[in-house]
């Protein structure tokens, strides 16, 4: 079978097959990393891949970001290591149900994410679907006066306001973002370092908007977020496992659905870091 490539049908999207990613030549590589930068989410079903060939596959991409620096990736589920379902106030429950909010990873961090890769181990039997939301499209869509008010003004990225604004705050549990002179300043229209093209640049750890105050910076966010993520720049995955999704965290927002939490669901992350210069937040000091 050879390489094929199917557009989801959204302004961003495409499931990739016919390939293996745990045996990669390099004109294969060129070819979805093309793709990557075209559609900006690739889905590949059945890869199965183990935790050292996923974070071989990341590599390619870049160097890994400081979540998954130790070990090339991180579990993202709702199991313990002793395979036991967490407590519902273990503090990574609160990040999972954090992550149910639209958001691009990373953005709380001195140098926001490059792109993301998340892979199935076990799926819930209902729910639990990814969801990717295109900026892009949302950005070039957008009617001419609200471009015009968000032109040249930026927001801060916490994720101490997130889990907070979403109600899972775990005082104490993150070590970045969480202070909020820390919090970094990034341009609400980002270009592309490697496409040029221009997106928005919001989701749900966004907040404080140059120039408004706390109220309209809200309101102004929550409108954006409400209009960029509808059809057609939506696009959903339902897991099977086996499956394997990458991202380009610079112009896409993404977001976990529910599902039982009394179901097991465990998922790899592999998370690659932003250009220094690039993914860098405008005042960021560290
Ligand atoms: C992530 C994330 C969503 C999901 O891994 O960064 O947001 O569906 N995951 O688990
Ligand atoms: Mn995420």
């Amino acid at each position: 079978m050879s390489l094929s490539i199917t557009p989801a049908g959204a302004s961003l999207g495409a499931t990739i097959r016919g390939i293996r990613l745990a045996e990669l030549d390099a004109q294969t590589f060129k070819v979805i990393h093309l793709a990557f930068l075209q559609y900006a989410v690739l889905v590949f079903p059945d890869q199965h891949l183990t935790l050292a060939q996923q974070a071989t596959f990341g590599r390619r991409f870049g160097e890994f970001d400081p979540l998954v620096q130790a070990t090339g990736s991180v579990a993202i589920s709702n199991l313990r290591s002793d395979g036991r379902l967490r407590p519902r106030d273990d503090a990574m429950m609160g990040i999972l149900l954090g992550n149910e909010g639209w958001h691009t990873d990373s953005s709380y961090m001195p140098v926001s994410a490059k792109a993301s890769i998340l892979s199935a181990e076990i799926v819930p039997t209902a729910g639990g679907e990814t969801e990717w939301a295109d900026m892009r499209d949302a950005l070039e869509t957008l009617d001419a006066a609200r471009r015009a008010q968000i032109g040249g003004r930026a927001a801060r990225h916490s994720l101490q306001y997130s889990q907070a604004r979403s109600g899972h705050e775990k005082p104490g549990s993150y070590s970045y973002g969480y202070e909020d002179h820390d919090a970094p300043l990034r341009p609400l229209i980002k270009t592309h370092p490697e496409t040029g093209r221009d997106a928005l640049f919001i989701g749900r750890h966004a907040y404080d908007v140059t120039g408004l105050s706390t109220a309209e910076s809200e309101a102004l966010l929550d409108d954006l977020l409400s209009f960029a993520c509808q059809s057609p720049r939506l696009w959903s995955h339902r897991w099977a496992v086996g499956d394997v999704a990458l991202w380009d965290n610079r112009c896409v927002l993404h977001r976990a659905r529910p599902y039982d939490l009394d179901e097991p669901r465990v998922m790899h992350h592999t998370r690659i870091a932003g250009d220094p210069v690039t993914e860098r937040g405008l005042d960021t000091r560290n």
